[in-house]
């Protein structure tokens, strides 16, 4: 049973598929708050290359050494959802000025839309700046090492799919995360 007081965080993303950068928000989100509810969300202006199962299922194999971490998925505003947990924060990464204003304005949707909670913004590590799951896509699909990017335990399972696909499907791709 959990305690009524704790602090509640969502994590939102298309993790399409989860890397190293997301990990670590997640790690450190979850070391800053009681729980950590990492959460597959659509993102209307992306095409996404694994479904939100396979998504699921990823984020939770590779989180599954931090204990106050759940993972979901959800086909809703975010709004909604961070109200129906009791949720006071939405945590996401940020990597470099680019970010800022996409970031800046859901940031003030959500605020509007969900007022109990706050948007926090953790910093990427530098050596995270330049990386996005649409670039762990592109070097798969042209058969790079993609080890320095995405947990060993799923790069095998992000490789065999991107090899088998059309390039069409990677350049339709959005840009972000
Ligand atoms: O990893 P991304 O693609 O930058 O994440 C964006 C995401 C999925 C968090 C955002 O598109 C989202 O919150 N989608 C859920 C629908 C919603 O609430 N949209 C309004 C956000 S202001």
């Amino acid at each position: 049973m959990m305690a009524d007081n704790q602090r509640i965080a969502v994590c939102p993303g298309s993790f399409d598929p989860v890397t190293l950068g997301h990990v670590d928000i997640i790690q450190r989100a979850a070391a800053v708050f009681d729980r950590v509810i990492v959460l597959v969300s659509i993102n209307p202006t992306k095409e996404p290359m694994f479904s939100p199962e396979e998504r699921v299922e990823m984020i939770k194999t590779v989180t599954k050494n931090l204990p106050n971490v759940e993972v979901e998925a959800s086909g809703g505003l975010l709004a909604d959802f961070v109200r129906s947990r009791g949720a006071t924060a939405i945590v996401k990464g940020l990597r470099a000025v680019s970010d800022f204003e996409y970031e800046f304005q859901m940031a003030l949707a959500n605020k509007k839309l969900c007022p109990e909670a706050e948007t926090i913004f953790l910093i990427t590590r530098s050596e995270n700046m330049y990386l996005s799951s649409s670039m762990v896509k592109q070097i798969a699909y042209f058969g790079g090492d993609i080890s320095d990017f995405v947990p060993a335990e799923i790069k095998e399972r992000i490789a065999a799919r991107l090899t088998s696909l059309s390039a069409d499907s990677i350049t339709n791709e959005g840009v972000e995360n």
